[in-house]
């Protein structure tokens, strides 16, 4: 992970991967546990994607989908569009985008958690779903050449990297003039105190690493980006009371956004 960027001076980004890690290994493996956030399907369902469109996708990455938000409506993938996924999970947006774009088009999925990647590229090669791939990078770093997709999407991962502005900079990399930027995150409504922001198990509970919501949009624009849309997510909740209690206080709350890419 890359250095520091928000207000975490005491913050140790090495413990935070390692314990984002071990968390969405545990998310991938048994995704039946109890975490400090919802997963899988009832969930998914509740953010409001469709039953439909999670018909069409390994029901076993959507046990382990643990998004915060729906926002492939605003995407709107075409037929043959390219789709870059920051935080790819098991796969669940990473599979619904290769069903929206069809064989002529491709996603790619980077993270950096070895059994979500080996859970999605197994789930792929089983639903012969041959336009998407995983890699394991960064989404600070993503490996993909600069200005070849129409489409950059992450579901609740930009609030975990202590570097947003340089995962908003990846993205506008990767992305063609015009293309789109859509995505579900967490953010909050007041500055977290340091107690919150150098506490790597609410970081890793995608709590902790909560941008204020101002900053955030100025993060994206600052990128270069236009913002077109940016909604509210009711619907997502945190289940733990530690979780909760941080949540009420500091308006921490779901977010999803579309964003072009200018020029
Ligand atoms: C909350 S989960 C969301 C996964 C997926 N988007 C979904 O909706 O199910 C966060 C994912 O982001 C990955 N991740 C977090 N920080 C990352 C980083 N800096 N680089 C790459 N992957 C990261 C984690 O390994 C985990 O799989």
């Amino acid at each position: 992970m890359t250095g520091p960027q928000t207000d975490q001076r005491t913050l140790d980004t090495h413990e935070l991967e390692d314990r984002v890690k071990r968390m969405y290994e545990e998310v991938a493996l048994e995704p039946e546990r109890e975490f400090h956030f919802e997963t899988g399907r009832p969930l998914a369902e509740r953010l409001g994607y469709p039953a439909s469109d999670l018909d069409r996708i390994p029901a076993a990455a959507i046990d382990s989908f643990a998004g915060v938000g729906y926002f492939l409506g605003l995407a709107d993938l075409q037929s043959g569009e390219s789709v870059l996924d920051l935080g790819s999970g098991s796969g669940t947006d990473s599979f619904l985008a290769a069903v929206a774009v069809a064989p002529d088009g491709r996603v790619v999925g980077v993270d950096m958690t070895t059994a979500q990647l080996q859970k999605a590229t197994r789930l792929a090669a089983e639903a012969s779903l041959s336009n998407v791939e995983f890699v394991d990078a960064y989404i600070e770093e993503p490996p993909v050449e600069d200005g070849t997709f129409d489409c950059v999407i992450s579901n609740g991962v930009i609030n975990l990297s202590p570097d947003k502005a340089a995962v908003f900079a990846a993205a506008a990399r990767a992305l063609r003039g015009g293309g789109r930027l859509a995505i579900a995150d967490i953010v909050s409504e007041t500055q977290l105190p340091e107690g919150v922001t150098c506490d790597a198990s609410l970081w890793a509970a995608c709590i902790g690493g909560a941008m204020q919501r101002d900053g955030y949009r100025a993060a994206i624009e600052q990128a270069g980006f236009a913002i077109e849309a940016w909604r509210t997510n009711e619907e997502y909740r945190f289940v733990s009371e530690r979780a909760d209690n941080a949540t009420t206080k500091y308006g921490v709350t779901s977010i999803s956004v579309l964003a072009r890419r200018i020029g």
